[in-house]
């Protein structure tokens, strides 16, 4: 089967189908036997979803009439990151992809036709993008609009670069089972280059990405995978052993996780309002050799699971645009609408508003999204202050201006993310 047109397909199910790129490539890879085409076609669909604003508008300055034909389509995009961005010899790149076009004879000579004029004109046309915001960060116009708003014009353009960037692989460490230092030696015995982060005491960021299932133990639960910015939560919690906590939106348990191997003499319950992510939540757990009480059920209404105990430490690591990990899913930029942002506050307002009514006084509370628009982070913190007299936050001094922690992507190599710390203070008796 040819690459480029699995490529291509898995493609339109993102595209067209609006399907997200990693379940399409579920979908799509299974048919490909060779490891190495596996490889292939995932980096050519990761990095077509990467540069698809600037490969869209390369290819549009190529064309006279749009192409209907979705697979034609994604196969010229395809075309277009081989010889932009790959290290592929040119003849392949051109003749496999005008190949994948199969018995399509418009297609075939509209494809050759475009792809070799890109190669004429290459300088020519990467100058025009440069000159285009949307093509030269590739990014949605709406979305640099929003973040240039949040950040300003530089940090914005810091944002756009870290978003198009390669993710590091980070790994947690599982402390109950054994020490970062001797996990390192692990990863040297198998000559897996790895170093550890120097900001987090759980983490190792290898130099390259790896299979999950080359690392040593990963079967046994010694380590998972975790970016940085997501493994500060557990410490931020300030875990003391014997207190009820509860993790509010936990699937698949990254979070839980590390916080019953920061702590494992805890009554820890976990819950989650998508059933069939609550699965992975087990399977995860069993891995790691961890337990926790599971309950399905939604944040907003603890009245339908509650048993009205209540809890010394919530984490509330909400639902949100997941704009901070778009460099892990580039896919993002061309699935998400401004649209699909309106509702997001008043729901994580829902959940945090339902999270304070089951904390103790005294008790600790830490928000977190993957986002970084600060309706999401910030401004819900500071709405929220407003509406409880009760809640103290505890600063930040990384930046007291502020309310709570934005991490924003690429600081020091993480992904975005943002934590807030409330303390339910003790009335007056
Ligand atoms: C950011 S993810 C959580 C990631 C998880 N904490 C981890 O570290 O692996 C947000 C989760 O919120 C869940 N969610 C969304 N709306 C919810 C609601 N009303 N009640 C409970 N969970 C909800 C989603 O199903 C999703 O699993």
């Amino acid at each position: 089967m040819n690459t480029r047109l699995i490529a291509a397909r898995t493609l339109v199910r993102v595209l067209d189908g609006g399907q997200s790129l990693t379940a399409a490539l579920e979908h799509t890879l299974p048919a490909l036997e060779n490891p190495q085409d596996k490889a292939f076609v995932q980096a050519v669909c990761y990095g077509v979803c990467r540069y698809y604003h600037q490969l869209q508008f390369i290819l549009m300055q190529l064309l006279d009439t749009p192409i209907k034909d979705a697979e034609i389509y994604a196969l010229a995009l395809v075309g277009l990151y081989q010889l932009a961005f790959m290290r592929v010899k040119t003849h392949a790149a051109v003749s496999e992809t005008v190949d994948a076009t199969r018995k399509k004879s418009w297609a075939k000579n509209l494809i050759n036709a475009l792809l070799r004029r890109y190669l004429r004109e290459q300088e020519d046309l990467e100058k025009r993008a440069n000159e285009n915001p949307v093509a030269l960060h590739s990014h949605p116009k709406w979305l640099i609009s929003r973040l240039e708003n949040d950040w300003g014009s530089e940090n914005a353009a810091r944002i756009f670069q870290a978003n198009n960037q390669f993710p590091p692989m980070v790994l947690r460490v599982n402390c109950l089972q054994t020490s970062r230092e001797n996990y390192l030696q692990q990863l040297a015995d198998l000559s897996i280059e790895a170093e550890a982060v120097e900001t987090c005491s759980s983490a190792i960021r290898l130099s390259k990405p790896v299979a999950v299932f080359s690392l040593p133990n990963f079967e046994s639960g010694m380590v998972s995978v975790q970016d940085t910015a997501a493994q500060f939560a557990a410490g931020l919690l300030d875990l003391k052993a014997g207190q009820r906590v509860l993790d509010l939106c936990a699937a698949p348990a990254g979070k839980t996780a590390h916080i019953l191997e920061t702590q494992p003499d805890l009554e820890c319950v976990a819950v989650d309002i998508d059933a069939t992510r609550m699965l992975r939540v087990e399977t995860n757990l069993q891995r790691l050799n961890l337990s926790a009480q599971l309950i399905v059920g939604d944040a907003t209404k603890p009245e339908s699971w509650w048993d009205g105990k209540l809890f010394d430490r919530i984490l509330v690591d909400a639902p949100c645009s997941a704009l901070g990990v778009i460099r892990r899913h580039p896919d993002i930029k061309i699935l998400r609408r401004a649209d699909d942002l309106v509702a997001l506050p008043a729901l994580q307002a829902a959940i945090l508003n339902a999270a304070w009514s089951m904390l103790s006084e005294g008790g600790l509370l830490v928000y977190a999204t993957c986002s970084i628009l600060k309706t999401e982070n910030e401004d819900q913190i500071a709405q929220f202050l407003t509406q409880h007299s009760n809640a103290q936050e505890i600063p930040f001094d990384k930046n007291p201006a502020q309310h709570g922690w934005q991490i924003l992507t690429g600081d020091n190599n993480c992904d975005g993310f943002y934590y807030a710390r409330l303390r339910k203070t003790i009335s007056a008796a």
